[in-house]
């Protein structure tokens, strides 16, 4: 089997994440963008792809309210990019296109009750709209023009090399730096964590595996309050940096709250698990240790990666080749 991996390596990308796979001979890596569609068509031409994973999207809600038009760009007209070319290039009923989206676009919970395959959908921040748009777009493709699809809904993800922009290693972050850890609001919004293999475990599955038109829905069945997890995290990251337990507890900086602001997330996985056989390795506290493990062995990575002149080299590494 032979892996393309086509990625724009905007910010959050970083041609180090994949220095691991360069060298294996069925791994090829394209730089591009989704939203081109010549350079799409032409990788469709040249590999013959039986599959398509589409993971390629902006994901951060706190940028999706500065400037919801990337989010469009990328995440809508990129997904119709896609799926025009796998339209043009796979017979009907050839092929299998695999969106991968996100549980904010069944919007937000109150204190109880999880998302279901028959949540409706109600997103609310511009990330969680032009997600619920590509999924609409790939379903369209489906019931229009027979493209075999699979959707899969995740709740958030968090592990190694994750931008420092989400919660958790900002939370890493910021500890290492010493400087005030923002809590949005009260800390009281839920979250339903999922270690990063434990998504990674579940595509495959759902790839391999998933009934060609079915959406999965996938979490961690690990929920907590922001306030919570921060301290659950600080709480292991004192412990293995040999400070005092509470120690780091006293960067917590609670600040505004971000705009529509999602109350709780939480997701039912049980269809996913009793029809594939997947479940979740980790539990948040497990996976809160790797994750300190991972970033505290990888600080230069931390700091690499906030760096615009080494991305930038990265990225020139690749153009020079
Ligand atoms: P985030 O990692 O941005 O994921 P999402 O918004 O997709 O859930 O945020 C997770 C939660 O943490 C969310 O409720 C917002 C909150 N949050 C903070 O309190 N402070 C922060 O600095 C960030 C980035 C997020």
């Amino acid at each position: 089997m032979r892996f393309v991996n086509l990625d724009a390596l905007t910010y959050a990308g970083n041609l180090e994440n994949v220095a691991g796979l360069t060298d294996q001979p069925n791994y090829s890596f394209e730089l591009g963008d989704i939203t081109d569609s010549v350079l799409v068509e032409r990788l469709f031409d040249l590999y013959k792809f039986d599959a398509v994973v589409h993971f390629a999207a902006e994901s951060h809600v706190d940028r999706s309210i500065t400037d919801p038009t990337t989010f469009v760009r990328t995440n809508v007209d990129g997904t119709i990019v896609l799926l025009q070319a796998a339209r043009n290039n796979w017979k009907a009923g050839q092929g299998l296109f695999h969106h991968v989206s996100t549980d904010e676009v069944f919007g937000t919970l109150g204190p109880t009750g999880l998302f279901t395959l028959n949540s409706p959908y109600a997103p609310r921040s511009p990330y969680a709209a032009s997600k619920a748009s590509a999924d609409h777009l790939v379903r369209s493709f489906g019931a229009t023009y027979g493209l075999p699809y699979l959707i899969t809904n995740t709740s958030n993800n968090y592990g190694p090399y994750q931008f420092p922009e989400k919660l958790i290693p900002l939370v890493l972050n910021n500890a290492r730096q010493r400087i005030p850890i923002p809590v949005y609001g009260k800390g009281d919004n839920v979250r339903d964590w999922l270690f990063v293999e434990d998504h990674c475990a579940a595509l495959e599955i759902v790839l391999f595996q998933g009934s060609i038109g079915s959406t999965y829905l996938i979490g961690g069945s690990q929920e907590s309050s922001n306030l919570g997890l921060v301290k659950a995290l600080l709480d292991v990251y004192d412990e293995k940096t040999g400070q005092a337990s509470g120690h780091s507890q006293s960067l917590i900086s609670f600040v505004q709250d971000r705009a529509g602001h999602d109350f709780r997330y939480a997701i039912d996985s049980s269809e996913t698990q009793k029809e594939l056989g997947w479940s979740p390795q980790h539990s948040l506290i497990e996976g809160l240790k790797k994750t300190v493990d991972w970033y505290m062995k990888h600080s230069s990575w931390l700091s690499n990666i906030l760096d615009d002149s080494y991305r930038t080299y990265y990225k020139s590494q690749y153009d020079n080749r």
